[in-house]
């Protein structure tokens, strides 16, 4: 990724001129002319920059307090300062403060490359760190710094700012209803819509109650319904409302529906007039709705009224990277609720954790982790508590992974494996040839050539 630079100088000239050089070099350049435009920068680009090149004397807010500013709430983040001859003492005493080195104009292009880059590298490892911890307390605790979630906490940012309709589409379990809330809450956040947040579960209403639910009634309506009621369209006005798991929507709701999206009005069962609803449309699915289209189970018109922006939620197994701070999350939360000091994991458990598949997605790995909190008596998770499913698939798939680190020959990765199924088996032949699908002379024989080859006692 290219870095992301703030350069703050009031001189117009020689602010174009740095941009450009930067640019140039790859980096990607935001400018602010005084240092009240800089803060206002570094605020709203919340965790989007990396490096900043500042002059020392703007109007307004000068060099020294930006420095202190991004040394407070962004420590991580180094500082250039570049001053005329006439602040040097200034600068002098920035550095002291904390910015990382200053250069004297004019600044030859050599010179600033050279620091830009060696602060960049210096400050890898910090600015890492905290774009962690930051991403750990995104919005409503989204866990994510893989690189498929920072895409998606990119796009949540671009929907939540947007008033569109949001599909969010991915595997049970993968967080589509968090990555709803987190939309919600950025956009109450930064925009003058207060309203609540309605979740809606599509498939647990009867068919026959789904629209009075969703846009209420008149009493005396239908049976049953004596009072009128709000609907659930209504009381999510100037807020947001998801419609959970909208592959389930009966055909028969799916043209109302898309009427309600078109009109922005909804009409009570029972009613004669409609009235007027600003509700943001949140949908949500685990299944392949362009293909429930093609197979007539759900309304094309429909289907691309809901797909104005697309959040595709991307399933566990395709980013390992975030199972050990998932894991960690949930432990914190899981030890808090009982009481308890937080426990550690063994680096067996992690790498059987981080080799499995994860057919549940995160769901399945907040129920493991909470099991093994329950199960675990020591200071650490290890292999033992976690669940039988998951210690041998992900036993299996650690080995593989092992295997591809150090690249096994076949043969090599054959007595891993082997050996591997018989550690877990306790030693029992038996047992790990019918696992292995070996008969059972064929397994001896390459234990009696492991044994030779001083790979088992
Ligand atoms: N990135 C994440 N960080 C922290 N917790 C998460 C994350 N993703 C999911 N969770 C947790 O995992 C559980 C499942 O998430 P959620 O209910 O949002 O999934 P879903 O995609 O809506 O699943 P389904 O399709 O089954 O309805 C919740 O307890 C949620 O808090
Ligand atoms: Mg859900």
């Amino acid at each position: 990724m290219n870095a992301r630079i703030l350069v703050a100088e009031d001189n117009a000239d020689l602010r174009d001129l740095l941009q450009e050089l930067l640019e140039d070099e790859g980096y990607t350049v935001t400018t602010a002319a005084d240092g009240r435009e800089a803060m206002a920068q570094i605020e709203r680009a919340n965790q989007m920059i990396d490096l900043v090149v500042t002059d020392v004397q703007m109007p307004g807010l000068g060099g020294n307090q930006l420095l202190a500013a991004v040394r407070e709430s962004r420590g991580e983040t180094p500082v250039i300062v570049i001053t005329a001859f006439g602040s040097v003492e200034q600068a002098v005493e920035m550095v002291k403060a904390g910015a990382y080195q200053y250069l004297t104009k004019p600044v030859s292009n050599r010179d600033l490359l050279m620091t830009v880059e060696a602060a960049l590298a210096r400050s890898a490892p910090q600015r890492e760190q905290a774009r962690l911890r930051r991403m750990a307390v995104a919005p409503e605790r989204i866990i994510g710094a893989s690189r498929p979630m920072q895409k998606l906490f990119e796009l949540i940012g671009v929907a939540a700012r947007s008033s569109s309709t949001v599909l969010v589409t991915g595997e049970s379990g993968t967080g589509k209803e968090l990555v709803a809330r987190a939309i919600h809450q950025i956009s109450s956040q930064e925009t003058e819509r207060k309203g609540d947040f309605v979740p809606v579960n599509c498939a647990a209403i009867p068919a026959e109650l789904i629209e009075s639910e969703l846009f209420g009634h008149m009493g005396g309506s239908f049976t049953g319904a004596r009072q009128a009621r709000l609907g659930l369209f209504e009381a999510a006005d100037g807020g947001t409302i998801l419609l959970d798991e909208i592959g389930e929507l009966p055909l028969a709701m799916q043209p109302k529906l898309l009427r309600v999206l078109q009109d922005g009005a909804v009409r009570r069962v029972g009613a004669n007039v409609e009235r007027k609803v600003d509700v943001r449309v949140i949908a949500a699915t685990n299944r392949d709705l362009e293909e429930d289209v093609k197979q007539g189970r759900f309304r094309e018109d429909l289907f691309w009224r809901l797909n104005v922006i697309q959040l595709r939620v991307p399933p566990l197994r395709d980013r390992p990277l975030d199972i050990p701070l998932l894991a960690d999350h949930f432990i914190t939360k899981c030890c808090q609720a009982a009481n308890r000091m937080p426990l550690e994991v063994s680096a067996e458990a992690l790498a059987i954790l981080t080799a499995y598949s994860w057919p549940g997605n995160v769901r399945e790995l907040e129920n493991a982790i909470e099991r093994a909190v329950a199960f675990s008596t020591g200071a650490a998770i290890t292999a033992e508590v976690l669940p039988e499913r998951i210690r041998t698939t992900g036993a299996v798939a650690a080995v593989i992974a092992r295997a591809s680190e150090k690249i096994l020959t076949m043969r090599e990765l054959e007595r891993e494996y082997i050996l591997d199924i018989l550690r877990r088996t306790e030693g029992n032949k038996k047992r790990a040839s019918e696992l292995l699908g070996l008969d059972r002379k064929t397994l001896y024989r390459k234990l009696d050539e492991y044994r030779a080859e001083g790979f088992l006692e």
